[in-house]
């Protein structure tokens, strides 16, 4: 665990952004010592006069000695002194700069020896502000502010770490970016405004010759304007650096611009209100739910509804999204891994990010995602830090099992927190084994979330689970990790084995006797960061599976998809319902087995669940009620308790919603009886439940009419674009 107490960092520019690192490290780092050069003689006295600065030099002078070196200088000025530094900085230093452009330094970088590479980390503290100089600098600026870090992969983890904890320890909230990407972005959301502010104050400048226009200039003129007042020498130093990407959004920019000019000049109202008013919700967007960004104003603040039209077709060839399960078990245990650890193929959906988040909040520096690709420099198993406010895991049981799994064990003290629906689930299932390893955790009156977390050392021991859930064995397994001697657990029915696999993929030995099924782990070991690549989620496939079955007509071919035999339940309970599936290209991607499913239209007989099919299809049967509907006869599911602790009650909010489109369904304790039948169409209520909301868009398929769904946001949590795929391969579906 990196640690800044008694540390020596240099301080490289000690202008807005590199005083105000210097006057918070001072503050709130015991025994630090801070060196700082800067062309600024009057800077640099005051620093020294006012006990921020202990020690003033030329460059040399100032890092020959630092742990930590902080480059606070404009792009080009940070690019020409990178090839200086390796002969002068010592060779346990870390190095970091601040600046906006990153690519040019990344160049420069490639040109000093690969040891010095791997302990520079690119960073960009997106705090600044039009004020400039050290008089402007403020130990809070970067309090609750976003700093972006863009190391490559053969930065080593050690100095990620220790650059992470110093923004840290200065209150910022720390995100990982591919450094392109950080260019790209940053030249739309930051390089552009601060041309249109200079510009447009040129344009008024060259106006106003010899007039007093500004007179009657008011907030609209000084809101806009407020970063032409920032310094001009640092952003010619970035507009040079960042040339490509800020000339390719610019020329966007003119042609709207230009677009603009027409539609005034054509008086055309409406399309100036119409491109108005997405512009005005995009930004109330941002300063509401990004800007301010707190969960109270999460899913709930968004209504969201399905309106599906019956369709005729379905065909296409698809891919649906990254595997959830295996997603989040991925960063954690890339967190917790020594080393780097690369995703491809993380699904990008709010549950998953969730977890993300509650690691990045724990110290861990995580890149991405972009476009399923996650990179986690891992912190080591003991590496954590305590978490600085209550960890949210919206509406993931998933996450919030797991991560409390991780936390049990720990030094420190921590809170786990969610939505609505999460709030209302069961925890006892996990808190009492936990506190019989020797966790100490509250939970709110009824056994639910939130979990306040005592870390305390655990030791090892069997635990007989009373529930089928792959979740509380994966929490177990977890804080095994953490725990003295050995953790064992036998589960009746076997469910879905990701965390054992994945475990072993991390080096981290995890035993299953095939007899008995007692699964069991050492704790004390460490895990090795490692490549994982994750396949299409097979519960996200269930949907456009049964969407095929159902209808008149169709074949889907759902490409790479997840087969891991603890989840394959669904295919099996279609193969005996009838229904006409392939399953070709079979191999294995990261020790998960994957394949393409080919589901064609067919005659679907009813069934009775068979017991052992039921863990292994827990997630599928919201939308395998669906096929039941569509089935001749009547299907019986029993054993199916879960279901009514899933996201919603998926008995009753399957049972209501099937009713309430014609079809007869009897509910029990743990299961329904659904009586195949002819689907009328109408209007049903997901009850906030992801899954059952997919469920229903998948009824209409077969429906007389429109099926219309409320309360659809949740699906963003498993499934983002759920809507445009499934409009491809023929759902008439629209969100409103
Ligand atoms: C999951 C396990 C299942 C499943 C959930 C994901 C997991 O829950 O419903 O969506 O990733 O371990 P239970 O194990 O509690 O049945």
């Amino acid at each position: 665990m990196p640690n800044l107490t008694n540390s020596s960092v240099a301080i490289i520019g000690l202008g807005l952004i590199g005083g105000s690192i210097a006057r918070a490290l001072k503050i709130r780092v015991p025994g630090i010592t801070l060196f700082a050069s800067d062309i600024n003689q009057d800077n640099l006295d005051l620093a020294v006069s006012e006990g921020v600065i202990d020690k003033t030099g030329d460059l040399k002078e100032c890092v020959e000695d630092a742990d930590i070196i902080i480059l606070a200088l404009p792009p080009l000025l940070v690019a020409e002194i990178i090839p200086l530094l390796p002969n002068l900085v010592n060779e346990h230093a870390v190095i970091t700069d601040v600046a906006s452009v990153k690519n040019v330094i990344n160049e420069a970088l490639n040109t000093t020896p690969k040891d010095f590479q791997s302990r520079f980390v690119l960073g960009h503290p997106i705090a600044g502000s039009e004020k400039s100089g050290y008089h402007a600098a403020s130990e809070s600026l970067f309090l609750d502010r976003n700093i972006i870090l863009t190391p490559s992969k053969e930065v080593l983890s050690s100095s990620v770490a220790k650059v992470n904890e110093l923004w840290r320890l200065l209150g910022a909230n720390i995100l990982g970016l591919n450094l392109e990407r950080h260019d790209s972005i940053l030249a739309a959301t930051s390089h552009l405004p601060h041309l249109l502010a200079y510009s447009l104050v040129d344009v008024l400048v060259e106006q106003n010759k010899g007039g007093d226009i500004f007179r009657y200039a008011a907030g609209g003129f000084a809101d806009f304007s407020r970063l032409a007042s920032s310094n001009p020498i640092m952003w010619a130093d970035i507009f040079i650096s960042n040339a490509v990407k800020t000339e390719q959004i610019l020329d966007t920019y003119i042609h709207k611009l230009l677009e603009f000019k027409e539609l005034i000049k054509a008086e055309n109202r409406s399309e100036l209100m119409s491109k108005f008013s997405t512009a005005k919700i995009s930004r109330d967007n941002f300063i509401e739910n990004l800007y301010k960004s707190n969960e109270a104003n999460e899913n709930h603040m968004r209504t969201i509804s399905y309106s599906v039209e019956p369709s005729k077709k379905i065909e296409g060839s698809i891919k649906v999204p990254g595997d959830k399960s295996i997603s989040h078990r991925g960063i954690i245990f890339g967190s917790i891994a020594d080393g780097v650890t690369e995703i491809n193929g993380f699904l990008e959906g709010e549950d998953t990010l969730k977890t993300l988040a509650a690691f990045q909040e724990m110290g861990v520096t995580i890149i991405g995602p972009d476009n399923g690709k996650v990179i986690i420099y891992g912190v080591g198993v003991n590496g954590l830090r305590q978490p600085r406010v209550a960890l949210y895991m919206g509406n993931s049981g998933t996450a919030m099992r797991l991560v409390a799994g991780v936390l049990a064990g720990q030094k420190f003290e921590s809170q786990l927190s969610g939505d609505e629906s999460l709030s209302k689930r069961p925890m006892k299932r996990i808190v009492n084994p936990l506190c019989e390893f020797g966790a100490e955790i509250k939970m709110a009156p009824g056994g639910n979330p939130p979990l306040h977390i005592n870390g305390a050392k655990l030791n090892g021991k069997h635990y007989d689970m009373e529930v089928a859930s792959a979740q509380v064995k994966s929490c177990l397994l977890i804080a095994g990790i953490y725990a003295t001697g050995k953790t064992s657990i036998t589960e009746s029915i076997p469910s879905r084995d990701h965390t054992e696999r994945m475990l072993k993929a991390f080096a981290y030995p995890v035993t299953r006797d095939d007899e008995s099924g007692k699964i069991s782990i050492e704790g004390g070991g460490n895990l090795v960061g490692t490549k994982i690549d994750i396949p299409a989620d097979i519960s996200s496939a269930a949907f456009f599976m049964v969407a095929a079955a159902i209808s008149q007509s169709g074949e889907i071919k759902l490409r790479d998809v997840g087969i891991n035999p603890t989840r394959t339940g669904i295919l099996s309970l279609l193969n005996l319902m009838g229904v006409d599936i392939e399953i070709s290209n079979r191999r294995e991607i990261g020790g998960e087995p994957v394949a393409d499913i080919t589901v064609r239209s067919s005659n679907i007989k009813a069934i009775t669940v068979p017991m052992e099919l039921v863990p292994l299809a827990i997630d599928e049967f919201p939308v395998f009620c669906v096929a039941a509907a569509c089935a001749e006869g009547t299907t019986i599911l029993r054993g199916a308790e879960e279901l009514r602790v899933k996201e919603s009650d998926r008995i009753e909010s399957m049972a209501l919603g099937l009713r309430n489109l014609g079809i007869s369904v009897r509910t029990f304790s743990d299961g329904m009886e659904i009586e195949g039948g002819v689907i009328r169409g109408g209007e049903v209520d997901s009850y906030s439940d992801h899954r059952v909301a997919m469920a229903f868009a998948v009824s209409s398929v077969r429906a007389n009419d429109k099926v219309l769904i409320k309360n659809c946001a949740n699906v963003g949590t498993s499934f983002p674009g759920f809507v445009s795929l499934a409009a491809s391969i023929g759902l008439n579906i629209l969100e409103i």
